[in-house]
């Protein structure tokens, strides 16, 4: 008996297998109800009693070490055949990885953000919950004054003197600016805003900013103008023309309202520009002194420009979208529209 579970253990050493059908019949011959290793567990019971425990050891080994070796074979001739094997088809087309492609509203952002990136802007960001000092009072909207109206603001915490909010607008993060970077500042602040708006086609009480700042000394209305008028040509084309009307915001003097020439009709007047020839696109000024004080800015040395501006508005207008809201409904038909855009 001691032989023939040596001569076994040296078979199953040498076994290979090409197949899983030859593994399969291998382990019928060794293991199977009629094979060679279950002949030896029957055999065992005519041992006598003294031998019992040495052979009763072997044969454990012996059965132990076949199951091993079937296994390690079985697993083997699965990998050598691949997944065909197991009846898939691999010359079948695989399941397409769908890509997603980037949000207009995102695409829009970058253009603003590169066209001023090439102008030398550096680019700022600050808290969507900000204090009420960094969106209002530093900003020359002194408590209860009537222009705070012209931002319905969200609050967070209300009935102490600073209040926290969602920022109406992102000049809080010039102001952060203001107060941490040395002169000259030049930079833009991207971010969400949030407004307590009704929504509708035109308004929606969460969209996006960017917002300019420029301090140093002798920086004149005239440059503001240029800096509008060369972003507007990036922008639109090299076509458009920008004209500013008089307006009002508590940080500015003298502020002004931006319209560039409709780049659909080219000034004759169509339906998007409701017939004037020009679009609305942003709100810009030089900085009020009191805002350049309030950040600890020598107002008599440093003078400066600021302007603001909405991207889903500057979107809508590039693009001809006439309803904002779908900027937020996430409709794949809208958004494919946009999945080959390239940025300036
Ligand atoms: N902060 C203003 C707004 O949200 C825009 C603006 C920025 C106007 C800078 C003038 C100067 O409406």
């Amino acid at each position: 008996m001691k032989e023939r579970i040596e001569k076994i253990l040296k078979e199953l050493d040498e076994l290979k297998c090409q197949s899983a059908k030859e593994v399969e019949e291998a382990r019928v011959r060794f293991l199977g109800k009629k094979g060679e290793v279950t002949a030896l567990f029957e055999e065992f019971r005519t041992v006598a009693p003294e031998m019992k425990r040495e052979f009763g050891q072997k044969l454990n080994v012996l059965k132990k070490e076949a199951q091993a070796k079937i296994d390690e074979l079985k697993s083997m001739a699965e990998t050598a055949a691949g997944p065909a094997s197991k009846g898939d088809d691999v010359t079948m087309p695989g399941d397409p990885h769908e890509l997603g492609s980037r949000h207009p509203v995102s695409i829009a952002r970058q253009e603003i953000i590169n066209i001023f990136r090439k102008f030398g802007y550096d680019v700022a960001e600050g808290p969507e919950i900000e204090d009420d000092y960094h969106v209002f009072e530093a900003l020359n909207f002194p408590a209860n004054h009537p222009a705070r109206d012209m931002q319905d603001t969200f609050f967070v915490s209300t009935g102490h003197v600073n209040p926290l909010l969602l920022r109406t607008h992102t000049s809080s993060v010039q102001v952060r600016t203001m107060e941490t970077q040395s002169l000259p500042i030049r930079v833009i602040c991207p971010g969400r805003v949030f407004r307590n708006e009704a929504i509708s086609a035109r308004a929606h009480c969460i969209f996006h900013q960017v917002e300019g700042l420029y301090i140093d000394e002798n920086v004149s209305f005239a440059d503001l103008k240029q800096a509008i008028l060369l972003f507007a040509r990036e922008m639109f084309g090299p076509e458009t023309s920008i004209r500013m009307r008089p307006s009002y915001f508590p940080f500015t003097e003298p502020s002004a309202e931006v319209d560039v020439s409709c780049n659909i009709c080219h000034g004759k007047g169509c339906n998007i520009c409701k017939g004037t020839g020009w679009l609305e696109i942003l709100g810009c000024g030089m900085v009020d002194p009191n805002v350049l004080e309030a950040s600890g800015i020598d107002s008599k040395k440093y003078s400066g420009f600021a302007f603001g501006m909405g991207v889903e508005r500057i979107a809508m207008l590039k693009w001809q979208v006439n309803d904002l809201r779908h900027y937020f409904e996430n409709d794949l038909r809208f958004l494919r529209e946009f999945s080959n855009c390239v940025e300036v």
